[in-house]
């Protein structure tokens, strides 16, 4: 029964005001002012080959400076190399920093600086000299298509592509209507605010507090532990803020490690804080290349469908992501092939960044659904309601709740879809074409097991732990929400903690898991804790004979429901039985039985509109809709600040994100913020964030599905639909920078 109502309605976040003031701890901000050594890692300037030599000889000669590590003199870790495979590796052999003389990729760390001042540490970092001898290596991914390879492992957690269904070709052949393209994305790198950064304090008899810029600080410790053979009574991992994540932040990096090594090595406290130059060979999300192919019926129904992909990883992880399954989950078919393989290249692994895998693959997919569109001479949104998926045909199962269509209904009204022009070129304000477009999103809700402990003091107050994180998604304040509402508390009474590896255990933050799982958490804790207050007042003769469905739990009291003149605050129950304190374990996990017979999704309908210069090539998206159905939402406020977010990121996806490759130097070129774009705010038009209503008991106990992704997802191809809708040019590389939009940098249909 619920009390109040918390859960449901817009609240601001608890940890707004810390943040904007500047009382949030990041994790450079820890042993700010104190005597600790700062650190600087060397990047190697080569993509393959071996180190011959190394002099450190005038960067330990800089005043300040108090060690040069390198593989030659790195202290021992673990002697297995599986000890470096943090709870979301991908099969393969992690990167091991200074580990022998190997170069893997451009950028790895092949030295650490540690010294007194980070100034010193810096300039020493730029004295140390390196002798290689390179080797022919491999970045650029079309060059390489030749070699791609199914992954023989797959990673934990991703659905590989299904096995095949009828006959693709042959559908193809007999269909009325087809259309096939290649497609492509660019890799793109993640910048958080918060650059990558750990701070290890080594306190008294040698324990280590280890402040690391992570989604998820059991993931750390537990890392950390392996690596360097350490007790977890001897690790604990503090991380109580993250300035972004967005999946760069869900593995432990190397400047984790060598941060480490260097305070075990030396017995002194360390901080290292990769600069932003650095921040660009640490991960990314990975280039892919990928071809479409769909046959329909004359009235646009779909008979063939065909769609693979082939994306970049390293030479020593198979880094995978579901890119082609979304085609075929939103839209059935009875002929299907899907394929997703891999290419090594001699760079860094890519790692998750928001949606992974999906904007890639629905950029494709929506784009080529706009495409035969066109040649059915039918609306886009039309084709879409034709080939709607009743059911998840990639598993077979039933949706645990779906409502897209109202989503494509209501998005269509607010975006005033109705009368759009079909075609393209149609529309003119000034100097500018103006064109429409829209695409589906789609992201799978899930769970993953979560603990959770809540504590009700002497005064009312209850504090709530989670060892999740808030990667800057609301968790605090939901979590807030969530347990002043069942324990009948207003929320300035409640308390949470985050981001503390002696918290109850948690996984990392990442797959937009963490509100359904660390909320049911902390639901089934509260609801622990107050059948334990319960048995508290019976036990002094007070509300005899009540079970739990006959009390209300408002204004920090419990009362019969029936009768507000039993009502005993929180407080005096525990003061009558003599306690200080009262503390309830919690948990909540995937319900398995549900998952065997459904699948469970969040789905949007995104509209945009742009305009072009034709003169410039110039893009500007000025109006977005988003109409998001992803279960109930907790936190209508919270919840619009993720998804406009995601839309954000899906703007730069569309327009500006780009890594940049010399693949003569085999190096990333554009490693700074002024020559890699992201949308700057004049980049963003006012974005409409709907939320559709849908019940989903089945996904979750709380009914929630998650929200931290879904935003992206269905945003590039509706950037990209619109630009065709107003040039009557089709971009199929992402991102559709200038000379792209202008044609004059195409490449092969
Ligand atoms: Mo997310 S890309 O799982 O942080």
């Amino acid at each position: 029964m619920q009390n109040q109502r918390i859960i449901g309605t817009p609240q601001d976040r608890v940890d707004g005001r810390a943040k904007v003031t500047g009382a949030a701890p990041y994790v450079a901000d820890f042993a700010a002012g104190q005597p600790i050594l700062q650190a600087h890692p060397v990047g190697s300037a080569i993509a393959r080959g071996r180190i011959l030599a190394m002099d450190t000889s005038r960067a330990l000669a800089v005043p300040g400076v108090v060690e040069v590590f390198t593989h030659e003199n790195r202290p021992r870790t673990s002697w297995f190399g599986s000890s470096w495979q943090d709870e979301v590796a991908p099969p393969g052999q992690p990167l091991r920093p200074l580990h022998d003389a190997r170069i893997l990729h451009s950028g790895q760390p092949i030295a650490l600086v540690v010294a007194e001042t980070y100034e010193a540490a810096r300039h020493a970092a730029n004295l140390v000299t390196v002798a290689y001898e390179e080797e022919a290596h491999h970045t650029d991914l079309g060059l390489r298509l030749g070699t791609a390879y199914v992954p023989p492992k797959t990673r934990s957690g991703t659905t590989p592509p299904p096995k095949p269904k009828g006959d693709v070709e042959a559908a193809l052949a007999a269909a009325p209507v087809t259309h096939q393209a290649r497609y492509s994305v660019a890799a793109e790198v993640h910048n958080a605010m918060e650059p990558h950064a750990t701070t290890v304090i080594v306190e008294e008899g040698g324990a280590l507090l280890i402040h690391d810029k992570i989604q998820g600080v059991m993931n750390t410790q537990a890392t950390v532990c392996a690596i360097f053979g350490l007790a977890k009574e001897k690790v604990r991992v503090v991380t109580p803020y993250l300035g972004g994540g967005f999946g760069s932040g869900l593995r432990p990096h190397h400047q984790c490690f060598l941060a480490v090594m260097a305070a075990l090595a030396l017995n002194r406290s360390v901080k290292l804080v990769l600069p932003r130059d650095h921040q660009f060979f640490l991960a990314h999300r990975p280039q892919t290349e990928m071809l479409v192919a769909l046959g329909a019926t004359r009235d646009g129904k779909l008979t063939a469908i065909r769609h693979d992909a082939i994306a970049g990883t390293s030479t020593y992880e198979d880094h995978q992501e579901v890119v082609v399954n979304w085609t075929n989950l939103l839209y059935p078919a009875p002929n299907v092939s899907l394929s997703h393989k891999l290419v090594k290249l001699d760079i860094e692994s890519p790692t998750d960044m928001r949606a992974p895998g999906a904007p890639i693959g629905l950029f494709a997919a929506e784009s080529a659904m706009d495409e035969l569109a066109e040649k059915l001479g039918m609306c886009p949104l039309q084709l879409r309601l034709v080939n709607h998926a009743d059911t998840d045909e990639v598993s077979n199962k039933r949706h645990t709740s779906k409502e897209l269509r109202a989503a494509y209904r209501m998005g269509a009204e607010r975006f005033g879809w109705q009368g759009r022009p079909l075609a393209p070129r149609a529309m003119k304000d000034g100097h500018e074409l103006v064109g429409w477009g829209m695409a589906t999103g789609a992201w799978e809700a899930q769970m993953q097991t979560h603990h959770a402990r809540v504590m009700l003091d002497g005064e009312g107050r209850a504090t709530v732990g989670v060892a999740t994180a808030d990667i800057g998604t609301g968790t605090y304040t939901i979590l807030t929400q969530i347990a002043a509402e069942a324990l009948g508390l207003p929320m300035a009474r409640v308390t949470v903690l985050l981001g503390d590896s002696l918290l109850p255990k948690a996984p990392v933050s990442g797959g937009s898991w963490t509100a359904a799982s660390a909320g049911a958490a902390v639901d089934d804790a509260c609801a622990r804790l107050k059948a334990e207050l319960l048995r508290l007042a019976q036990k002094k003769g007070r509300l005899l004979g009540a079970t739990l469905e006959d009390l209300r739990f408002a204004d920090g009291a419990m009362a019969r429901w029936s009768d507000a003149g039993t009502a005993i605050p929180l407080a005096d129950i525990l003061g009558e039985s003599g306690r200080d304190s009262l503390v309830a374990d919690g948990k909540a996990g995937p319900d398995m039985l549900s998952q065997l017979r459904y699948s469970s999704h969040a789905h949007s309908a995104v509209f945009a509109e742009v305009r072009v210069d034709e003169a410039l090539g110039q893009v500007r998206v000025t109006r977005m809709v988003q109409a998001v159905a992803a279960g109930r939402i907790l936190n209508p406020k919270t919840a619009r600040s993720q998804v406009i977010g995601g839309a954000v990121w899906g703007i730069g996806m569309a327009l500006h994100e780009e890594a940049q490759e010399d693949h003569v130097l085999g190096r990333r070129m554009n490693h700074n913020l002024a020559e890699y774009h992201i949308p700057a705010c004049a980049d963003v038009p006012d974005i409409d964030v709907l939320f559709v209503e849908e019940h989903d008991p089945r996904t979750s106990p709380l009914g929630v599905k998650g929200l931290g992704e879904i935003g992206i997802c269905g945003a590039p191809p509706a950037i990209a639909n619109a630009v065709w809708h107003a040039t009557g040019r089709r971009v199929r590389d992402l991102p559709m920078t200038i000379e792209r939009v202008l044609g004059l940098k195409d490449t092969p249909a």
